[in-house]
């Protein structure tokens, strides 16, 4: 497919097969960056493609191919899209490295399906992790049915329109992200909740992964409860921004496998201010959606964040939308944890007591559930 081939892959013949890396490497020359040498250099030899050669990757019978590349050049990504595309039938491991401060090039290796995001400064234990053989139960993909692809489609470019939003770029507008919650709203429909939650659990990038499953979840509940479409619809939009804050929260703190410390959850419990402040910067957005995301981490008994808000404080649809966030966070697959079982996700509900709307979450029971 591809014409130009002006660099050939440069394969490290004198290497050992015992000390070869385990993965085909990406770069723009076909050189390895300094970084990425530094950290392996000694170690290995990996064979490495520039991005003209990126079908030679595809080719091979490594099961990882690592990316050292800037996602912000529209080029590279442009050659990475045709690359996946063309290699279907070879589907890989994508290992993509960026810079954890710029949200662009993280978010662009989500939409292209990274399987691990490395953040720089490069570390040899977190690569090391990375390119492990995946654990029993881990290995065998996702499997999507082409419907299901497509409406996967229609969620990257949902969220991608998130991200613009919080990167300040002017085609995030209301309206914009108003058709995408009706897309959304009608790709639930021909999806259902089962078939929602296996979609977006194909997702490696826990954020994207998060939001999509709350906005189902939110969609089958507005549902549920009769509302209006235009009501319906204003939910799924609330829900698809409801965490737009975590744009500006480090991928080091978002990604981490495993609990927050105590300084890392102060920044994580930023998020819902930063939101507000990127949907007031940006205009136009309805008071209800600030609500939504400046207070779905309070709680009923004062015990949330970042106002301490209790009781008739907190409104009935910031109530759902806690109620759907819960549900969703538990409803994940990450690496290192499955998705909790749906009776199981619903008792934890119901054993935050006080803290949630039982009566909403008693409403909620036929979602969770999927009786209804
Ligand atoms: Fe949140
Ligand atoms: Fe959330």
């Amino acid at each position: 497919m591809r014409t130009y081939l002006r660099s050939p892959s440069r394969t490290a013949a004198h290497a050992s097969p015992a000390r070869q890396l385990p993965c085909q490497v990406v770069t723009v020359s076909g050189q390895m960056s300094q970084e990425l040498a530094q950290i392996i250099g000694f170690a290995a030899h990996p064979t490495v493609h520039s991005i003209e050669n990126i079908d030679h990757a595809f080719d091979s019978d490594d099961e990882i191919v690592l990316f050292d590349l800037d996602l912000a050049l529209g080029a590279a990504v442009a050659a990475v899209r045709e690359a996946l595309a063309t290699h279907r039938d070879r589907p890989k491991r994508l290992i993509f490295i960026v810079d954890p401060n710029r949200r662009a090039p993280r978010f662009q290796a989500g939409v292209l399906g990274a399987s691990t995001v490395l953040p720089r400064p490069l570390q040899l234990s977190q690569l090391r992790d990375a390119l492990q053989p995946r654990p029993a139960g881990m290995h065998e993909d996702i499997k999507l049915t082409p419907q299901q692809e497509r409406y996967f489609g229609t969620s990257s470019a949902a969220m991608e329109l998130v991200n613009k939003l919080a990167q300040g770029m002017g085609d995030a507008s209301p309206g914009a992200l108003k058709h995408e919650a009706r897309e959304l709203m009608a790709s639930f429909d021909a999806l259902g909740l089962e078939g929602w939650l296996h979609t977006m659990r194909a997702h490696h990038d826990a954020t994207f992964q998060h939001c999509l499953i709350v906005t189902g979840t939110a969609t089958a509940f507005a549902r549920h409860l009769g509302f209006h479409d235009s009501d319906v619809e204003r939910l799924t939009l609330g829900a698809l921004l409801h965490d737009v804050g975590k744009a500006r929260i480090p991928l080091s703190i978002l990604e981490k496998p495993g609990p927050l410390n105590a300084m890392e959850e102060k920044i994580m419990r930023t998020h819902p201010r930063l939101g507000a402040d990127i949907l007031t910067s940006a205009g136009d957005f309805d008071q209800e959606l600030m609500d939504i995301v400046l207070h779905h981490h309070e709680l009923l008994d004062g015990a949330g964040y970042p106002d301490g808000l209790s009781g008739d404080e907190i409104s009935d649809v910031v109530r759902l939308t806690t109620i759907c966030d819960v549900f969703g966070a538990l409803m994940e697959r990450r690496s290192y944890k499955p998705p909790m079982a749906r009776d199981q996700a619903f008792a934890v509900l119901v054993d935050m007591g006080p803290k949630l709307d039982q009566l909403l979450v008693k409403a909620f029971k036929p979602i969770a559930l999927e009786t209804h």
